[in-house]
């Protein structure tokens, strides 16, 4: 775990609705405003239905609040879509791009997410990119190629100076959701080692302070193995962050490993 940030964030996906989203976030600042400050870097990205409250709701808040998606472009003819603009006004200052759903569900492709990624840095909204490979490509040994290559095609003509407003998670596709197997520590450190190593080829040395973040499967067994590795910075929490409680708690305990870490 890099010593000097810590990353927690959950995607409540499509499960929350206004009522519970503005109840879970009440919640969860009350529990963890003992634990905020500046080097923790508290997220919550809920429906588009919920941002203009939740965005008010968080006003003076520690917790940041993020968007799942988002057009590629400011304005027009985007029947469906929700520009930057749009999420800006509503209090976003984060949006995940390239979740796996919207990958291998809905059919986003990583051109797509490059315009996006573009989008959004322009009008100045940091970008957390998903990126992981399937259970096929893992099989086949080309676990590392896909980061690499979903790296190098949604970064695509992202320049250094705007590499700082990037946070990348590693999401094994394999690792998501119901159904889906933790990767484990170690293997999810190697891919972590990698993917820094593929961001200081892209961005030389404002790669190294790309926060990297481990998705998929996270539960409070697994969540401070993850986050004792060197190169996982933090941890993007879906089913076992949903509960306030749950998720206080894995906060409470990765705050008190980072900053035995930070001290050693
Ligand atoms: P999960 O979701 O923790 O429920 O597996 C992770 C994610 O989709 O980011």
């Amino acid at each position: 775990m890099n010593a000097k940030r810590l990353y927690l964030g959950t995607n409540t996906k499509m499960t929350k609705t206004i009522a519970e989203t503005l109840a879970f976030l009440a919640g969860l600042d009350r529990l963890t405003v003992d634990v905020a400050e500046d080097a923790l870097e508290l997220f919550v990205i809920p429906s588009f239905t919920t941002l203009e409250s939740a965005g008010k709701q968080l006003q003076n808040s520690h917790i940041r609040l993020g968007a799942q998606n988002m057009a590629w472009e400011d304005k027009g003819v985007f029947t469906g879509e929700i520009s930057p603009l749009m999420l800006k006004e509503c209090g976003v200052a984060l949006v995940e791009l390239g979740h796996s759903e919207r990958r291998h569900v809905l059919g986003e492709t990583d051109d797509m997410i490059n315009r996006k990624v573009h989008c959004a840095l322009r009008n100045k909204l940091p970008v957390l990119l998903c990126v992981g490979e399937t259970a096929k490509q893992k099989e086949l040994g080309l676990s590392k190629e896909t980061l690499a290559a979903q790296c190098k095609e949604d970064l695509f003509g992202v320049t250094t100076e705007d590499a700082s407003s990037l946070w990348v998670a590693y999401e094994p596709v394999w690792a998501i959701g119901e159904g889906g197997i933790p990767a484990t520590e170690d293997y999810a450190e190697e891919m972590h080692a990698f993917l820094r190593e593929t961001l200081t080829g892209l961005f030389g040395e404002k790669g190294e302070e790309i926060p990297l973040l481990y998705g998929g499967s996270v539960n409070p067994q697994n969540a401070m193995l993850l986050l004792g590795m060197p190169h996982i910075d933090g941890l993007f929490i879906g089913r076992s962050a949903w509960e306030v409680k749950g998720f206080s708690q894995i906060i409470h305990e990765a705050v008190r490993l980072w900053k035995g870490k930070k001290h050693s």
